[in-house]
């Protein structure tokens, strides 16, 4: 659904990039869709006590940015679009590298005030779906991906029935 939506917005992106770790699975998803090169960040908002930090902290950034990003189309792709601080962050730090353009890609997008904004740069922003404020528990967090899928199959809440 959601590289229907970025190719039905006309966003042609040179390059993707994958804010990790959540974003990595989807953006290689979207790559068999969108068949574009997926370069990767490591932004980490939550510590291991489950504790926000005041500013996402960097764990890893691009190397050569300048020529990997300036005067291309990018594609921001990441699992969902919770308090949007994390995603406000990184396309603040993407501007940087003076892009063509900035796209936004995610999976789910949480229906709530926003704590983060998105600069107005942001020339598209795509959710793959809308989704109520509740935690989301992903295949790749899954102990038991067997046991996953058996409740995910179950699940009333699944994309297709919400109509996104
Ligand atoms: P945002 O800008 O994209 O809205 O992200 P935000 O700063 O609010 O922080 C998002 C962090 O919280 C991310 O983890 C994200 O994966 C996680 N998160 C938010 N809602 C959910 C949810 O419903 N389910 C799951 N599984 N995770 C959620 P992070 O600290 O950046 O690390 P990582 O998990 O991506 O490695
Ligand atoms: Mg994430």
């Amino acid at each position: 659904m959601l590289a229907d939506k970025v190719r039905a917005s006309g966003f042609d992106p040179d390059v993707m990039v994958a804010i990790g770790t959540g974003g990595f699975i989807p953006a290689r998803i979207l790559k068999t869709y969108l068949k574009k090169p997926i370069l990767t960040v490591g932004l980490l908002l939550y510590s291991d006590d489950n504790k926000p930090k005041e500013s996402p902290m960097i764990l890893q950034w691009i190397d050569e940015g300048e020529k990997r990003l300036t005067g291309k189309r990018i594609l921001l792709v990441d699992e969902v679009d919770d308090s949007r601080i994390t995603l406000g962050y990184c396309v603040r730090q993407l501007l940087r590298h003076s892009p063509a353009e900035i796209g936004v890609a995610v999976v789910h997008n949480k229906r709530k005030v926003k704590n983060g904004t998105l600069p107005a740069e942001v020339r598209l922003y795509v959710a793959g779906a809308e989704i109520e404020d509740r935690w989301i528990c992903y295949p790749w967090d899954a102990l038991d991906i067997s046991e996953h899928e058996k409740l995910a199959q179950a699940s009333t809440l699944r994309p297709s029935s919400q109509g996104a």
